[in-house]
């Protein structure tokens, strides 16, 4: 982190109230100000996730049914034919049925998203989420 600049704003004093209470339930490392800088850094992040050539780095969780026709080799299928964009997979047994699979990606955020759409269109896939972050410079 670079030198720290102080700078005030005005803020509706219910804003604050609601604000404080974050603050509060992220616990006691945390404090306005970090949590403001935490706050700015999400956005930045979001934005450059909107930016389709930009890269980044991200966590696909899927939860399948192991049982389903072909759905193992099917995922295995697509994240063979873009290894170099997925660099680790954890793949947990939940339950006697249920599998969890965690696919951490890099690459442009386009060919990213997509991926992660192509894996979570596989049929018998029933829940899953990508969530992006960055090795921007603000970090
Ligand atoms: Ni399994």
């Amino acid at each position: 982190m670079g030198e720290l600049v102080r700078f005030s704003v005005a803020v509706p004093e219910e804003l604050v109230m609601q604000f404080d209470n974050l603050v509060a339930r992220r616990g006691l490392a945390k404090n306005r100000s970090e949590v403001i800088r935490d706050l700015i850094r999400e956005a930045l992040v979001n934005e450059e996730w909107e930016d389709p050539l930009a890269e980044i780095v991200g966590t696909l969780t899927l939860v399948f049914n192991h049982h389903a026709s072909d759905l193992q080799s099917k995922l295995d299928h697509i994240q063979h034919d873009h290894h170099a964009k997925i660099i680790s997979s954890m793949h947990i047994h939940l339950d006697a049925h249920n599998c969890l699979e965690v696919i951490v990606l890099r690459g442009r955020s386009d060919e990213i998203r997509q991926l992660a759409e192509s894996i979570l269109g596989v049929k018998g896939v029933k829940h899953g989420q990508l969530a992006a972050t960055t090795t921007g410079r603000w970090l």
